[in-house]
């Protein structure tokens, strides 16, 4: 039997137009779902920071495909555990920018002005992209795209 997993990671960005976002929203939107697995992915201040959710065989298939690109580089998990509900089931992959309006809660969990996510806690990591969600839940489409 495989176990239900949430797993976050973050990594640095190497190369990121717009383009390249839209593609990987692309990508997970397009393959999540058959998977059942869902998330949440961050993107700020030069860095990745995104939860995945499902079956751990899936997750693990998938992160070894997501380590294999270049578009970024230096992932590090931060958080791995069995699970009994989802926190982020809305979404096949919801999107967060770092804003006006969600600033103060990216930076309550920084060391200083700079959003790193290399640096947060396992449990740090998973409080913000909870608390995010429920932020896009609150103000709708406009910080995270449902999809
Ligand atoms: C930070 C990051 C997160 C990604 N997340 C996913 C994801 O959740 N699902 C997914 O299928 N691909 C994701 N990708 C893209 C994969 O690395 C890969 O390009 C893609 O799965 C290839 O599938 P495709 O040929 O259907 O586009 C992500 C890439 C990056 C850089």
């Amino acid at each position: 039997m495989d176990p239900m997993i949430r797993m976050i990671y973050a990594s640095r960005i190497t190369q990121l137009g717009s383009a390249d976002v839209h593609d990987i929203l692309n990508s997970s939107r397009r393959n999540n779902p058959a998977l059942g697995l869902s998330g949440m992915l961050v993107f700020a201040d030069g860095f990745f920071l995104q939860a995945l959710e499902g079956a751990r065989s899936r997750i693990n298939a998938l992160y070894a495909r997501i380590l294999r690109d270049t578009r970024h580089a230096d992932s590090a998990i931060l958080h791995y555990r069995e699970i009994d509900k989802r926190l982020f089931g809305d979404w096949s992959m919801g999107y967060v920018l770092s804003n006006e309006k969600n600033r103060s809660l990216f930076l309550a969990y920084s060391l200083d002005a700079r959003f790193s996510p290399l640096t947060l806690s396992g449990t740090a990591a998973e409080q913000l992209l909870g608390e995010l969600a429920e932020h896009a839940r609150i103000l709708g489409a406009a910080t995270a795209t449902a999809g």
